[in-house]
């Protein structure tokens, strides 16, 4: 309430200032530990929270801001709290959105069985692939009107929340997932959202980005859209220490993508800047332990704030065409999307080192991965070395890719919408270039 009347207050004097605004949200400065009750309605008002416009990140605006969810639970015990949160947030019909890897380990039964506790009805949809694809959604999507479900958590990794998120977005607004590509095409707000986050990761559970693969043209469509940002998320390591070594390697390094990425971006901001630089440092001190070690405990929850510091980064900054480039990667061959993030990031980055500032500012993710030398090339050598001790393979032909494919690839690369923050932006044959040299 509070912070809806806040807005209808700032609102009009807000449009009338800013030339361009492109993302706006709620920023709760307050540990929820000692302000529980004043979250609690935060959170439950998160349907109606945001309804300033936005556009793209328009590089021309003087204005920059920062979009982050209004609840963030982290640490052990937070997918208890979560669902403690669930149940005063009066949430009745749920419907858990997650995939056959999280059923098998117990995870789903385990936050159905703490829902139930708390008095909701739960249904499931365990159908989510990796790379998730347009009918996951509309098979989510069936179940939530079959059951007039109020409420979707979703649980896993960047998959199981991007499914969701097309499912609650659809839910609200109509239409098909294809309507919704590109920056802020919805007009309502969707289903609330709670994901839960069992990877580290894609930070999927805390942004405004889903990444959906259409099956008949075999690309990742990129959704970037403040009502896909979920109304809470959870963090709980407790819930990260079954993450196979390969899986904890490629997701770490999806998160050390986003960081630099962000950071090289021509949107970043000081706010970007410092969750970037955090999360490179992070990624830098507890990727390695987390995969030869799954159980270490400081490891895997040092790499939850990884992810979700590179989350801040990204979802404000935005990214560039090591994901725009990766993307057609995962939706033509369906491969781990950590993975072609962490075999193009040297290859986009020395690309990218064209432009100065970019370089300079590759000097500093040196600094931050501990490199004697602050240069550009040094955090390139860094980012390969760091591949090879987490069991990354270091090139693309290691992984099926065709080069007959790269002409197709790089054309849709360029249509990606997280290309357009590229510091410098690439010709097709540029693109076609650092395929060719990834490979
Ligand atoms: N929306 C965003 O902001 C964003 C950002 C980056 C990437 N993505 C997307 O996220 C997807 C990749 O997500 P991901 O890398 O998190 O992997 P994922 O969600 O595809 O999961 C990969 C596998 O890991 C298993 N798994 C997950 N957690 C586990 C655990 N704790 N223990 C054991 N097994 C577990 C799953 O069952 C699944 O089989 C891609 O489609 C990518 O495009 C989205
Ligand atoms: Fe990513």
């Amino acid at each position: 309430m509070l912070i809806r009347r806040w807005i209808s207050r700032v609102q009009p004097s807000l449009s009338r200032n800013i030339r361009s605004i492109h993302s706006f949200s709620t920023a709760i400065p307050l540990s929820w530990k000692t302000c529980h009750s004043q979250l609690n309605k935060t959170f439950a008002t998160g349907l109606a929270y945001n309804s300033f416009s936005t556009s793209t990140h328009a590089r021309s605006s003087p204005v920059s801001a920062f979009y982050v969810p209004s609840f963030n639970l982290f640490g052990k015990g937070s997918l208890v709290e979560a669902a403690n949160q669930i149940k005063l947030s009066g949430y009745k019909k749920v419907l858990i959105v997650t995939d056959p890897g999280i059923i098998k380990i117990g995870l789903c039964d385990r936050a159905k069985d703490l829902l139930e506790e708390r008095g909701s009805t739960v249904y499931i949809y365990n159908g989510v692939q990796p790379n998730p694809t347009v009918t996951n959604v509309m098979d989510g999507l069936k179940l939530i009107k079959e059951f007039g479900c109020d409420s979707i958590v979703s649980i896993g990794g960047g998959s199981a929340h991007d499914c969701a998120k097309g499912i609650a977005l659809l839910a609200t607004n109509g239409g098909e997932i294809a309507d919704y590509e590109g920056v802020d095409k919805s007009l309502k707000p969707q289903l609330p959202l709670i994901s839960v986050n069992t990877t580290a990761g894609t930070a999927s559970e805390m942004t405004r980005f889903a990444i959906i693969t259409e099956e008949t043209r075999h690309i990742k469509m990129a959704i970037i859209d403040k009502h896909t940002m979920p109304v809470l998320s959870v963090n709980d390591p407790e819930t990260m220490y079954g993450l196979p070594p390969s899986l904890t390697a490629a997701t770490g390094m999806d998160a050390l993508t986003h960081a630099v990425e962000a950071y090289v971006s021509t949107a970043a901001n000081p706010i970007t800047d410092a969750c970037a630089l955090k999360c490179v440092e992070l990624v830098g001190q507890y990727l390695r332990r987390a995969v030869v070690n799954g159980k270490d405990q400081e490891a895997r929850e040092k790499m939850a704030y990884a992810q979700f510091l590179g989350g801040m980064a990204f979802n404000n900054a935005s990214l560039g065409y090591v994901h725009a480039m990766a993307h057609q990667l995962g939706g033509f061959y369906n491969i781990p999307h950590g993975i072609c993030n962490a075999i193009l990031l040297p290859h986009v980055q020395l690309f990218n080192t064209k432009d100065a500032r970019a370089a300079s500012r590759l000097g500093d993710v040196a600094l931050q991965l501990g490199c004697q030398d602050h240069t550009a090339q040094a955090a390139i050598e860094k980012i390969k070395d760091m591949n090879e001790q987490v069991g990354i393979k270091p090139y693309l032909r290691f992984l099926g890719i065709l080069e007959k494919d790269f002409e197709e690839l790089s054309k849709n690369a360029a249509k990606d919408a997280c290309g357009a923050t590229n510091p410098v932006q690439p010709t097709l044959d540029e693109v076609k270039s650092i395929f060719a040299a990834a490979y």
